[in-house]
């Protein structure tokens, strides 16, 4: 079986080599512009649109990540780009889920015990207690509740804090307060202390983090956004930091990436940035998956992972 590989700023030779490993009778190569030549299967992280458009021999098509939303937008940009008959199949935890969870884990613990504003008082070389926040009240809201979220929600509650989740149908997660579709939204946000989200970014999440949303949390609360920029509406965070209707956000994601150099973002000191380093891409784990399910498609079994293109994840 043919197997073309494209993921930029990546090693591509420890990728194919680790590729000839797991599947050793498959024949595989780097995708280069102009390479039509047939394939059977494809591992991707955001391909362009030569890459894919026409290759109607695609079976499938494997997205090196959770997030299949670079992918989408270019079937959305240019209709038929995407193989008629390929299944996209996104990368399912391959190890960003305890990596999540420890970034989530460590951004709620440093509100929850003031760690920022005490790093603050160490700048201005201040010694002084602050009033401790109530565990008990320190709600916890989880936007999403899929690989990820559930175990982001998890991991947290573990600390004792209260816990809720939000996803689209109905979950149940022990030790979690589930809330489902958008009817529940307002109850699922009403009161959260600190907003965590890990949806998808599909049409109907885009911008989801907006004045509406801040207004229905605590006064004070936080946010953290390690699903993608497009989901927060940055004008409305820093209103809602000025206003004092939120207290810091911790941000890993960002509408243009790198976030660029005069973003107001850079000079906000409630906002802590990483650069899109929430939960990488771990070679030796995704290698392994996608291998595994590359050999059960050619069985012809079906696996898990699979976008549904109208729902957009
Ligand atoms: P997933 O398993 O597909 O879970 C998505 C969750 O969001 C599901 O619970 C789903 O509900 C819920 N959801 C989707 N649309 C919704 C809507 N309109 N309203 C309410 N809930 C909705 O995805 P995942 O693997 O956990 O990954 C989540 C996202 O994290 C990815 O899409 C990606 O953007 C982001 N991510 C970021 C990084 C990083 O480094 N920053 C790394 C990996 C992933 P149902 O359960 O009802 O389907
Ligand atoms: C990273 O952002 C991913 O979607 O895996």
């Amino acid at each position: 079986m043919k197997i073309l590989f494209y993921m930029p700023h990546a090693d591509a030779a420890a990728w194919l080599h680790d590729f000839a490993r797991a599947l050793p009778e498959a024949d595989l190569r780097e995708w280069q512009p102009g390479d039509t030549a047939p394939a059977d299967f494809a591992v991707v992280w955001r391909p362009p649109h030569e890459m894919l458009a026409g290759r109607d021999d695609l079976r499938a098509i494997f997205n090196l990540g959770a997030g299949v939303d670079a992918i989408l937008a270019l079937e959305h940009e240019r209709p038929g780009t995407l193989p008629r008959n390929a299944q996209l199949i996104r990368l399912e935890d391959t190890g960003m889920g305890p990596q999540m969870a420890e970034y989530v884990t460590h951004a709620v613990l440093r509100y929850l015990r003031r760690f920022d504003e005490y790093q603050a008082l160490q700048n201005e070389r201040r010694w002084h207690v602050l009033d401790p926040h109530q565990r008990e009240t320190f709600t916890v809201g989880v936007l999403g509740l899929g690989v990820l979220g559930a175990q982001v929600a998890q991991a947290v509650a573990a600390f004792g804090m209260p816990v809720r989740g939000y996803s689209r149908g109905a979950r149940q997660i022990d030790g979690i307060t589930t809330f489902a579709g958008a009817a529940q939204f307002d109850a699922f946000l009403d009161g959260v202390k600190v907003l965590v989200n890990l949806l998808p970014h599909t049409p109907d999440t885009r911008d989801v983090l907006n004045a509406r949303t801040f207004s229905k949390l605590a006064r004070g609360a936080y946010l953290i956004n390690v699903a993608r920029g497009g989901h927060l509406v940055e004008a409305d965070l820093l209103d809602a930091l000025a206003s004092g209707q939120l207290a810091a956000a911790t941000l890993d994601v960002f509408r243009e990436e790198p976030l660029p150099d005069d973003h107001p973002f850079w000079q906000a000191p409630r906002i802590t940035i990483t650069p899109h380093m929430s939960a990488l891409t771990l070679r030796e784990e995704s290698v392994e998956q996608v291998a595994r399910k590359i050999e059960a498609l050619m069985r012809g079994e079906t696996v898990g992972g699979v976008v549904s293109l109208e729902r957009g994840y």
